[in-house]
């Protein structure tokens, strides 16, 4: 405790910005932080009350995300493209005993992604936090990739990311937060032909950076992104039988991660116990990138 009242005392806000508009504190009268570095340090990682949008959430990585973030506290807004397998997420998160609200959505299109926020909006008058998740992997030679097949990919897994930001980032509040999920195939390779794909990551880690800078200081929300190596989903289920067994000299960690240690790393990111944390990429690879 010696040490965090010092920290406060030398006048950097512990949840805040220096020099700009500092993210705000949740505690009613509390303008600096003081009062979450008072609060039991487990209880910052709570989002009771919260409002969280993840896309992606019919399979894989999302179901578990909606998931986790429900069982931490916090009304989820399902979207993605099937309605059935959004059914089956929403029925995860309704046994924590949280509410869900599932939208059908294409993250390509710009209007899907208004209407999911407005949906948001209608069902629980605001959006604390929106994890931008779907996207689609594709492993294509670049000597025969099409444009077509080039763009999809930017769509979903660049743009798609940018429209839900824009759409939520108007109607978030201070305190709020995005996290964008990237992937380690924006910092290395991992051989496989991904130009496409590689792309898009790479680039939505420029994106969260650059939309930190613009709305941490002046709209009070947080953007960070996390790249996770290889975990268990649909999307990895599609590697060509060997792959992922001559990938594992490379992962320290020994082999793919578990998804609920990403999810942990989530809850992290989008509570106040990361209230100070913005404009970041957090590697959850078991060491990938470090071989
Ligand atoms: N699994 C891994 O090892 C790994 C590693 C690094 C990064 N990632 C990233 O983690 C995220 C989740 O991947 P995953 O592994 O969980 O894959 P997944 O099981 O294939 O899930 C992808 C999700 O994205 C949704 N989606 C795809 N296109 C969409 C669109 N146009 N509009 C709305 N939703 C769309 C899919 O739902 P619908 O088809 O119902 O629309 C699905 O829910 C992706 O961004 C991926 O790049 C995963």
């Amino acid at each position: 405790m010696g040490e965090l009242a010092a920290h406060v005392c030398c006048g950097c806000p512990v949840a805040g910005v220096r020099g700009r508009a500092t993210v705000p504190s949740r505690y009613p009268g509390d303008g600096d932080g003081m009062a979450q570095v008072m609060a039991g340090i487990l209880d910052l990682f709570r989002l009771d009350g919260r409002v969280a949008l993840v896309t992606g959430a019919s399979s894989g990585l999302g179901v578990v995300f909606a998931q986790a973030l429900a069982e931490a506290g916090a009304d989820v807004v399902l979207a993605a493209r099937r309605a059935d397998r959004l059914a089956e997420t929403a029925a995860l998160v309704e046994k924590t005993g949280r509410r869900q609200v599932s939208v059908v959505t294409d993250v390509a299109e710009p209007g899907d992604c208004q209407r999911a926020a407005e949906s948001a909006l209608a069902a629980f008058g605001r959006i604390d936090l929106l994890v931008n998740n779907a996207g689609i992997g594709t492993a294509v030679p670049a000597s025969r990739e099409t444009p077509e097949e080039f763009r999809r990919v930017i769509d979903i897994n660049l743009n798609g990311c940018y429209w839900m930001a824009q759409a939520c980032g108007k109607v978030m509040r201070p305190g709020s937060s995005i996290i964008n999920i990237t992937s380690v195939l924006g910092i290395t390779t991992a051989g496989l032909p991904q130009a496409a794909y590689s792309a898009s990551k790479a680039a939505l880690i420029g994106l969260t950076r650059d939309l930190a800078q613009q709305w941490t200081g002046r709209k009070g929300i947080r953007v960070n992104a996390i790249a996770p190596g290889f975990f268990k989903s649909e999307m990895s289920a599609q590697y060509a039988p060997g792959y992922l067994d001559s990938m594992r000299p490379r992962i320290v960690a020994g082999g793919p991660g578990d998804p609920r240690q990403l999810a942990a790393t989530l809850v992290w990111l989008a509570s106040d116990a990361a209230g100070y944390v913005t404009g970041q990429t957090i590697v959850v690879d078991g060491g990938f990138t470090i071989t």
